[in-house]
């Protein structure tokens, strides 16, 4: 499973876990190799793990609080080592996030990590990590993790020897 294979630009690693706790410790990784501006995209339905991998992220980045995805926010910063733009598309049509000033985020200090990323997917140019979270009974989730750029290539050699000695 922990194979890196070169498709198209990016690189892929697939990851398969058997609980929130892991799916959290792969996030954890990601906040503590984060560096400004990183971008994380999350994809994935409903109740897939998406925001238990930004909780992962955020405790990464030493932020205490907790990470949830709330109905009527669409952004919400958290302080810690940087700061974490925790974006949720859930509530928006297409049309509404071309007008949501994105960029704005995806260009500044902190860490951005954006659930149902795949809504925003044009307004998304600069190098990013993509990951697709879908489930596969009970408490096993298969995480996709594709990068663009080199940045995002280390991180998945990263994740995979993390993965590969966790089993
Ligand atoms: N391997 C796993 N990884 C992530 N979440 C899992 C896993 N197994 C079970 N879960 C549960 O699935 C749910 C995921 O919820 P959440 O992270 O809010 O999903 P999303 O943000 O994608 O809608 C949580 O209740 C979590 O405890
Ligand atoms: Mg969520």
């Amino acid at each position: 499973m922990e194979k890196i294979n070169k498709i198209g630009e990016g690189k892929t690693l697939r990851i398969i876990s058997d609980s929130p706790q892991f799916t959290r410790s792969l996030g954890k990784l990601i906040g503590l190799y984060a560096e400004a501006g990183d971008i994380i995209c999350l994809e994935g339905e409903l109740g897939a793990g998406k925001t238990c991998l930004v909780s992962g992220i955020a405790e990464g980045l030493g932020i205490n609080e907790g990470i949830f995805s709330p109905s009527f926010i669409i952004v919400a910063v958290h302080r810690g080592k940087l700061p974490l733009f925790h974006i949720d598309l859930y509530r928006l049509e297409e049309g509404e996030i071309t007008k949501l000033g994105l960029e704005d985020y995806l260009y500044d200090e902190g860490v951005c990590a954006i659930e149902w990323a795949e809504k925003a997917k044009p307004l998304i140019f600069s190098d990013h990590l993509w990951v697709n979270i879908s489930y596969q009974g009970n408490d096993k989730r298969l995480l996709t993790f594709q990068s663009r750029g080199n940045r995002y290539d280390k991180l998945l050699e990263e994740l995979r020897e993390f993965a590969r000695l966790s089993t």
